[in-house]
């Protein structure tokens, strides 16, 4: 049972943010990451949609006899996590805003977070709000266009820090000090948003968080891959085929930061 491997997707490319780190901390575990980039952005689709699609692939990583799910998506978390649970019987880890986090480190009180259309509108975002920043002002922006930004490899073009800024400047007039990204895909502006704010926001992501739950889920249920010989194998699909692949396979080697193949999801599970 520990020796299968640990599947991880998102709707895109996002979550590769989320897989670099659990590379880090799980240097024997096997990975298998799934990008919905056919059907990315999550952030404007319906509940519905984004739930089939959840499943759909989930199904896949069934098929690969995944051992634990982690959904890298704050969108597809905040609309299927819970018909997940209930579809599946291993265990399933979702990804929210880091709101509790940014709670404990604001100075001023005051917290931005930016995130997709969907997540900003969910009634999970405003229970975190409610459950723990009682006593912070939160202001929450949703950033349509950033996931398309990242999804073709683009962290810094003068268009993408136009509407970076657009996104940014409502937060900097109400003098948010802690500033949380609530979406996979953008810690890959981290360096470009610090630019942006020259430095005066403390930027906030779950990454490191979700992977430490991933490692006590694990030991807990004695799944933890302790040792091996082999080298561990880390395999990345996508539901885009042809052209649109070829890009993508481009942009998910940039963010991965080496190369990496890309392949298409079998016809059913696109
Ligand atoms: N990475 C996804 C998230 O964390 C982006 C969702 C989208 O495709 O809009 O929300």
């Amino acid at each position: 049972m520990a020796k299968r491997p640990i599947g991880v997707f998102d709707s895109g490319l996002g979550g590769l943010s989320v897989l670099l780190e659990i590379e880090r901390q799980l240097p024997h575990e096997d990975l298998i990451y799934v990008a919905d980039s056919a059907h990315a952005p999550y952030g404007a689709k319906t509940a519905h949609y984004i739930a089939e699609r959840c499943i759909k692939i989930s199904d896949f990583l069934l098929s690969q006899n995944v051992k634990l799910i982690v959904v890298a998506c704050n969108t597809a978390t905040a609309y299927a996590v819970e018909v997940l649970r209930q579809y599946l019987a291993l265990p399933i880890i979702g990804l929210e805003p880091a709101v509790k986090p940014a709670a404990k480190l604001t100075q001023n009180g005051k917290i931005g977070v930016l995130a997709t259309r969907q997540t900003a509108n969910s009634t999970r975002l405003q229970r975190l709000i409610d459950t723990y920043a009682q006593q912070a002002q939160v202001f929450v922006q949703a950033c349509p266009g950033l996931v398309e930004h990242v999804e073709q490899g683009d962290f810094n073009s003068t268009e993408l820090k136009q509407l970076l800024s657009e996104y940014l400047q409502p937060l900097q007039a109400q003098g948010v000090d802690t500033l949380v990204l609530g979406c996979t895909h953008y810690p890959f502006l981290r360096a470009t948003l610090s630019e942006l704010t020259q430095g005066q926001m403390t930027i906030v992501e779950t990454s490191q968080a979700v992977t430490r739950q991933v490692v006590n889920i694990l030991s807990q249920g004695h799944l933890l891959q302790s040792n091996r010989t082999q080298q561990r194998q880390v395999q990345f699909y996508s539901s885009l085929q042809g052209e649109g692949l070829k890009k993508s396979a481009q942009s998910a080697a940039l963010l991965w930061q080496r190369e990496l193949a890309l392949l298409s999801l079998p016809n059913e599970y696109r």
